[in-house]
Order: structure tokens, then sequence, then C-alpha cells
């Protein structure tokens, strides 16, 4: 795992959307793993920004997100569609044709994750997955004691997961109890994987990811099974790391100049 530490989550956050403009300058035609929630919204914002000073084109990309809620039509202000529509492929050059995301509706969900795995092995598997990473060491929606090697299927999602997405909905009541996700066998065929984690919140999960014994019950340690991994810190959610000096000898923390 290469392990970038930065002072603040702003420079962080300009490293995780600087690695996907700079794979979608090499390759234009990449195929990307996207994810929703909080830590990615300033990354698209980024990302907005560099595509309208033409930093960045999505024109030939083709996307694929991690996870959709079970239930939720696309059109549902809490959808991740609607979520994806509003933070990103609205006010950048994707194709929507070429931007997929589990449909939460589908009449029979177990055939939809079915449908949409075929669909990720068809485009070539994911080309750079983009992460975040759950306060209970989920990514994607594979919550704790998720097979290591699962395929895209539906998952129930933990209380924790629940509590922690009820911001979106009205009542934390209303946060549907069952996700489609992409599975860890899927997310570790990727070719690179981008993980992007802030907050002391986070400190405590991020060192159990990188330097913890790799078990089902804590999802994230799956990618130090995978041979191209860059997880993006800030100081912040870097301070539970028992090896912080050897990864900022390796790869120096990177100062925010507006400090
Ligand atoms: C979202 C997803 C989740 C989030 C994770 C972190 O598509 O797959 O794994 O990345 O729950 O969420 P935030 O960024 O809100 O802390």
């Amino acid at each position: 795992m290469k392990i970038l530490i930065h002072q603040t989550r702003a420079t962080a956050t300009d490293c995780a959307a600087a690695l996907i403009a700079d794979r979608l300058t090499r390759q234009p035609d990449t195929v990307l793993g996207l994810a929703t929630g909080g830590t990615m919204e300033s990354v698209y914002a980024n990302l907005i920004a560099r595509h309208q000073v033409g930093g960045v084109s999505f024109a030939r990309a083709t996307s694929f997100n991690l996870d959709e809620y079970v239930g939720l039509q696309a059109d549902h202000p809490c959808s991740y569609w609607h979520y994806m529509r509003e933070k990103l492929f609205d006010h950048v050059d994707m194709d929507p044709h070429r931007a997929f995301l589990p449909k939460g509706d589908a009449a029979d969900a177990e055939a939809e994750a079915a449908r949409y795995e075929a669909a990720i092995l068809a485009a070539g598997d994911i080309g750079l997955q983009l992460l975040g990473l759950g306060l209970n060491g989920h990514i994607g929606f594979n919550e704790p004691t998720s097979s290591l090697a699962s395929l895209t299927r539906i998952k129930t999602l933990t209380q924790s997961t629940r509590d922690a997405n009820a911001r979106y909905f009205e009542r934390t009541d209303d946060v549907p109890r069952l996700a489609i996700t992409i599975g860890i066998g899927t997310i570790l065929r990727a070719q690179e994987v981008v993980l992007l984690a802030y907050g002391a919140e986070k400190a405590g999960v991020v060192a159990q990811m990188i330097e913890g014994a790799v078990s089902a019950a804590c999802p994230a340690t799956a990618l130090q099974m995978h041979r191209k991994v860059t997880v993006v810190l800030d100081e912040d959610a870097a301070s539970d790391l028992a090896l912080r000096n050897y990864y900022e000898q390796v790869h120096p923390r990177v100062s925010d100049p507006s400090i």
C-alpha cells in the first residue's frame, strides 16, 4: 500500500482528485469505480472545478458506482443515482449512457446484482476504483463479516452504517435496510484503488485497515491483498498509525500551502 499523509483534508482531497484526473488524461476510456458519501463530495467538487478549466474530461470514460439502496428509485432524492447527478454527472461531460449504478428499484434485486456484476466484467473490470471508508471498516456496503471474495450482491446494512447515513434522510428509520453493493472480490479485481479518508473519527479504522490482520471483521483490510492501492489521508486520520514515521519517510508529508 502507498500511504500518502497530507497536512489537511483540503490537500488530501486535491490529491485524490488529481489521481483520478491523471488517470483519465493518460487513459481517457478508463472504467472508473465511483463512491458516494460525505468524503466524496469534495472530491467531486474538485473534479468539477478541474473540468471547468479544461483540466479533465470524462467524455470517453465509463463509470460503475459501488452501491445503491434497495427499494429507492433513481429519482428518489436519497438515491445514489440522485447523489451522483447532483454532485458530479450533471456538471461534467460524462456520457449518461456509460454511467452505471445498480438499479435499487429492480423487481428482482438479486438478479439485478448478478446483472451488474456481469456488466462490470463485460466492461473489462474497473480500471481505477475510488473508495471511502466506513467507520466499521466497510468498503462499498461490504459490511463486517462480508466474504473477502464476494461479488455484487445484496447486503443488510448494519445499524452503525444506517446511523451514519441518516443525515441524508428525514429520519433514521427511513434509511433502507438493504443495499446492492459490488463485492470485495469485485473491488480486488480493479487495476488500481484510491482510498480517501480524513478526520479523527476514522483514525482507528484507518490503522486497522493498513496495519491490522486481514479479516472479514474489517473488510477494508482486504485491500492489503491488492497490488496497487493508494491510501490518501489527512493528519487526523493518520494519527493512530504505528508506522507513521516510516510512511512519511517513504512519501514525505504534504504540507498545505494555504496554512
Ligand atoms: C458509498 C460507500 C461507502 C462510503 C463510506 C464512507 O458509496 O460505498 O463505503 O464510502 O460509508 O462514507 P463517508 O464518506 O460519508 O464517511
